[in-house]
């Protein structure tokens, strides 16, 4: 049996939520923009049913949500709308602050946006992942547009201080956006009392469909929509509306908030188990800060292993990854932030477990890096 512990590149659609989406694939199949027929009034209302649910569970106003295809889209609709707009409202700021070790959904567009002029500072971070907050203080300048800092990292699981971030943000006339696609869910989060003005999530990271995010934004907040069409989504984002996945995406939301608190303890247990137990092993070291960090994250890297032997011998036993889902093949720049050199890097295993995660896969966890470093490190 395979275990599955790669719970941060995706995790299983909850059996509930299949359920909750099964009769909008068929039966309740009308395009809520069709308003002019009780079908299309009835997809309508449980769109904006959703709506207000994924609202209030950041606790916004429902008004504030706009439902895209994932975090990527709604990064790049955040990222490139946010500037776009200023652009257009002849706004004097224009710089970019953002963090080395944040996905590649927000430095890809940011480093396009820099290619067209925007000035972009990307800060390094500290050797257990967190953001020095002095010089993050001294990033943001009257000049600056927008920081963009993930609330949880997607491979060492790292948790920014997003409150003290947010009043440096308030206190020089930023804007906030926030990746959260591997926090919401997960851990407590309010877009209201953080004091975020862009927020983004993705359903599939919280046992919810893949293919359907969201982006909030606070009131008052303007982005440039980034795909023209029939005007969905207050013109925003055009394209009809999957209703399955935007019901999923609620359904999967309220699931999550209502089991975090058990699950946290939980999982936050196990790992706690997997990483003594692999500690004991010998020659292995976490990355990332251990008491800022997502309970269901571990992140270790094995000293004097070849990372490919590794990660082959791993495969037969269990379902992990190296790092990110979304840069396969390139070696981390999270563990290059951190200052692991892309021996290091190859040579790392991140464990993300989830809410069907129990002591066997820990088991089988330790069991498979036990023998993987024993046929590694055997003497020729
Ligand atoms: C922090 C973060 N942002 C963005 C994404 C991209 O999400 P999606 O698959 O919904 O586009 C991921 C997924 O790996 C992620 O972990």
């Amino acid at each position: 049996m395979l275990a599955y512990l790669d719970h941060h590149a995706t995790t299983p659609c909850a059996t509930a939520v299949v359920e909750a989406m099964a009769p909008w694939w068929s039966e309740r199949f009308a395009n809520p923009s069709s308003r002019l027929h009780r079908p299309g009034l009835e997809a309508s209302a449980a769109v904006e049913r959703a709506r207000g649910q994924v609202g209030r569970a950041l606790g916004m106003a429902e008004e504030t949500v706009v439902f895209t295809s994932g975090a990527t889209e709604a990064n790049n609709l955040a990222l490139r709308g946010v500037v776009e707009a200023a652009r257009e409202d002849g706004q004097r700021r224009r710089g970019l602050v953002t963090l080395a070790t944040e996905h590649r959904a927000v430095l890809d567009p940011l480093a396009a946006l820099a290619r067209q002029g925007a000035p972009l500072t990307v800060l390094p971070v500290r050797s257990d992942g967190l953001v020095e907050l002095e010089l993050l203080a001294e990033a943001l300048t009257p000049d600056t547009l927008l920081l963009s800092v993930m609330a949880a990292n997607n491979e060492i699981g790292v948790l920014q201080p997003l409150e003290a971030i947010a009043a440096l943000c308030r206190r020089q006339g930023v804007l906030l956006h926030c990746d959260a696609a591997q926090a919401v869910g997960h851990i407590p989060l309010s877009m209201a009392a953080l004091g975020v003005d862009l927020l983004t999530l993705s359903a599939h990271k919280f046992h919810g469909p893949k293919g359907v995010g969201a982006l909030l934004l606070r009131p008052g907040v303007r982005v440039a929509p980034q795909q023209l069409g029939g005007g969905q989504e207050r013109g925003l984002r055009a394209g009809t509306l999957p209703v399955p996945l935007i019901i999923g995406l609620a359904a999967a939301l309220e699931l999550a908030l209502a089991d975090r608190e058990e699950r946290a303890r939980r999982l936050g247990a196990l790992r706690d188990q997997l990483w003594r137990r692999l500690e004991g092993l010998g020659g292995v070291e976490r990355n990332g800060s251990a008491s800022h960090c997502l309970p269901h994250n571990l992140n270790v890297t094995l000293t004097g292993v070849e990372g490919h032997r590794l990660h082959q011998l791993l495969r037969r036993r269990l379902a992990v990854s190296s790092g990110s889902a979304c840069a396969a093949g390139s070696p981390s720049h999270v563990l290059a932030a951190l200052g692991r050199d892309r021996r290091e890097a190859a040579a790392t295993i991140r464990f993300g477990l989830g809410r069907d995660t129990g002591p066997e896969e820990v088991d089988a966890a330790v069991a498979a890096v036990a023998e993987a470093l024993s046929t590694l490190r055997r003497p020729v």
